[in-house]
């Protein structure tokens, strides 16, 4: 079954995703994102999250083939203890949510992304504005929406200075 096709700003969002890398759809609702990226076969694994048990309930029929590399983990993204790595994506909640996730993800040691791809519904330019430890915001786009726009803020891991082996 093919996945349904997505919105201008889904898409703009997974065409942030890198390939090759792991996918974790957080806050994903109908998980329409997620299903894109695991049908899309470029992706060793997809991770589909809501803290709402019944939003999750029947994504894994749409799962089809591709079910081994998919995951389904119902609960707070908070509370996620698997390491997030690879993309992942935040969208269609507060800037304020977003940031509190990610904030408590790296106080954890826990946030390995090598791309954090984040589109809130409100509270963006605040979002943007708040540090998310050893991470930068690379680009900073906006797509229309409705009558208005909506940010996506792109973050990756601050790159380590090189090793100095000289005395
Ligand atoms: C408007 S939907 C966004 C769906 C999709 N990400 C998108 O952008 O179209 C927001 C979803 O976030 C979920 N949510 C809200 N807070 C959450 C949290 N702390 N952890 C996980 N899911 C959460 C809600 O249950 C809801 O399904």
């Amino acid at each position: 079954m093919n996945p349904q096709a997505l919105s201008p700003r889904l898409q703009k969002l997974y065409d942030l995703c890198q390939p090759k890398q792991p996918v974790w759809d957080l806050c994903c609702d109908h998980g329409l994102l997620g299903l894109w990226a695991l049908h899309s076969e470029t992706h060793p694994c997809v991770v589909f999250n809501d803290a709402v048990a019944h939003v999750l309930e029947g994504l894994q029929q749409k799962f089809g083939a591709h079910a081994p590399r998919a995951k389904v983990i119902c609960g707070p993204a908070e509370d996620i203890v698997e390491p997030l790595d690879g993309n992942v994506v935040l969208a269609g909640i507060g800037g304020e949510k977003i940031v509190r996730i990610l904030q408590t993800h790296a106080a954890r040691a826990n946030l390995h992304a090598t791309r954090v791809i984040a589109c809130p519904e409100k509270d963006a330019e605040w979002m943007m504005a708040q540090p998310i430890a050893g991470y930068a915001i690379r680009d900073r786009l906006t797509i229309p929406h409705g009558t208005g726009h909506r940010w996506i803020a792109v973050y990756e891991p601050l790159r380590q200075a090189p090793k100095n082996d000289s005395p």
